[in-house]
């Protein structure tokens, strides 16, 4: 009995084998992580080169700008944006490519979400400027309070709106020394806080800070934990977090301060300085420090915040609450917007008057700014960065095998930096541009970051697909490799 059951047990799937075979491979493969619906068709088929760039159209603006237009911006493409949508760009010509860099981490839910489009078409039909300093407007007020919801344990209560990042750094620096009634800040090595006033005070790097000084005076500069690179050749975790002890027991003691610390500012995953993810005990060690110094943390999440690092804001990996949060960049969707929110008790402080902006909390602003973070979180954004930038990150380790160009790869999310050099060895820094152009020719946007130049920036719109991220990838092996050929890198050795 037992025999004929096992035999028959046998046959049974080897019968049924073959038609299942078959229909597994006619049925259409369902794509994971795939575009959203709304995204437009031309942008589907990122990338597709149609002319050798700059092409007839994209040169005639050129020339116009060249003529009209500063040369203070560095731009790295001679590429003439046009349109764009999810996660690719179109440019005069029609060359469409696909983009890792959200526009510096600022189309997080995709370039040109229908929803921040309505959103400022139907607000600009009704009411654009809403004299914030004057009046009271809905959206200001709806988007404060969504603000507060989302804080980091929703221990954030006070939000002021201005129009950029470095503005929002601005209001963090004066309402730190009007709080605490002190003048001297601490800033970390490789940081960037903007352009103007305190944001470029803070901001480390001599090119960003060259023939402007004298600078805010009070502000001193420490190590960050960029452990790749440590600045006191040390290991982690061996290390104990040198960097920590080093700002503790000598910056704040022999420094040069007078003891008299409003804020310790820092970006919990540095941007511009190269996606520099600290070690987990650096954020609260920090907060650590500023309790008892009597000093305010100050976050800033210009670059970091609103899922990009698979958290709503990257602070989160940390455990660590900050006591005023910089926002800016995603923060509007698209439009110029910068924001601080605070704890109540500290944004209490300022009285009317305090602090103020013509354009803080403008209709406009307001409206793509509130849609595009709503949009962040009906459409589960976060876990959606936080499973693709798993698969991201991977794929990198895995191509880090094979690439000896690349000497380290590290991130959150979709925010991940790869560190190029010519020798893992030493370390020594390989500088991008070359590859850049090389992935732009080919059709992949990319930006770098970082003191030496040699850090690749992944940081797609959160919509992009797993197929296009893939897409992505091949072309950014396929210009490290042939740099690598180029350089002959294929032999590098300890030295010595
Ligand atoms: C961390 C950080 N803070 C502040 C800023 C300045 O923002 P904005 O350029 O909007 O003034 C930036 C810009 O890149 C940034 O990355």
């Amino acid at each position: 009995m037992s025999e004929m059951v096992e035999n028959e047990s046998v046959a049974e799937p080897l019968k049924e084998t073959k038609p299942v075979e078959c229909e597994e491979k006619t049925k259409p493969q369902e794509e994971e992580f795939p575009l959203p619906d709304w995204v437009a068709p031309w942008a589907r088929e990122a990338p597709k080169i149609v002319v050798r760039a700059p092409g007839p159209k994209s040169k005639e603006i050129i020339k116009i700008d060249r003529d009209y237009v500063s040369y203070a911006y560095d731009r790295c493409f001679t590429f003439t944006i046009d349109r764009a949508s999810g996660s690719a760009v179109m440019d005069a010509d029609g060359n469409v490519l696909l983009d890792f860099s959200s526009g510096i981490a600022v189309q997080n839910a995709g370039w040109t979400h229908y929803k921040v489009t309505k959103a400022i078409q139907d607000q600009a039909a009704k009411l654009i400027h809403s004299m914030a300093n004057d009046a009271y407007f809905d959206k200001e007020a709806h988007f404060a309070k969504l603000l507060s919801d989302i804080s980091p344990n929703k221990a954030l209560k006070g939000t002021f709106f201005g129009n950029s990042g470095a503005e929002a750094v601005e209001a963090a620096f004066k309402l730190s020394r009007y709080h605490t009634k002190r003048s001297e800040h601490v800033a970390f090595f490789g940081s960037y806080h903007g352009r103007v006033g305190a944001g470029l005070a803070l901001s480390s790097k001599l090119k960003l800070r060259y023939s402007y000084g004298p600078m805010s005076p009070g502000i001193v500069f420490t190590p960050f934990a960029y452990c790749y690179r440590c600045s006191f050749k040390q290991s982690y975790p061996e290390c104990g977090m040198w960097c920590m002890d080093y700002l503790e027991n000598q910056v704040l003691t022999m420094g040069g301060t007078t003891n008299q610390i409003a804020s310790i500012f820092v970006e919990p995953i540095q941007g511009e300085g190269g996606y520099v993810v600290p070690p987990k005990e650096f954020l609260p060690r920090l907060k650590k420090i500023c309790d008892a110094q009597g000093a305010l943390l100050v976050m800033d999440e210009v670059q970091t915040g609103f899922a990009r690092t698979g958290k709503m804001f990257a602070c989160e990996h940390f455990n660590t609450v900050p006591d005023i949060l910089v926002l800016g960049k995603a923060l509007g969707g698209g439009v110029p917007l910068g924001a601080i929110i605070a704890k109540h008790d500290i944004m209490r402080k300022w009285r009317p008057g305090s602090h103020s902006s013509t354009f803080g909390g403008n209709a406009i602003t307001m409206a793509a700014g509130l849609a595009h973070v709503q949009a962040i979180i009906e459409e589960n954004l976060v876990d959606r960065a936080a499973k693709l930038g798993d698969y991201a990150m991977k794929l990198l380790k895995e191509m880090q095998v094979r690439r000896e160009i690349i000497g380290d790869v590290r991130g959150r999310g979709l925010m991940i930096g790869v560190e190029l050099v010519k020798n893992q060895y030493t370390k020594e820094p390989h500088e991008a541009t070359n590859i850049q152009g090389k992935c732009w020719r080919a059709g992949l946007m990319t930006i770098t970051a970082g003191f030496y130049g040699n850090v690749f920036r992944i940081a797609p719109p959160l919509c992009i697909s797993k197929a296009q991220l893939e897409k992505g990838f091949e072309i950014f092996e396929q210009a490290l490799k042939d740099e690598e050929e180029f350089l002959k890198l294929g032999t590098s050795s300890p030295p010595g």
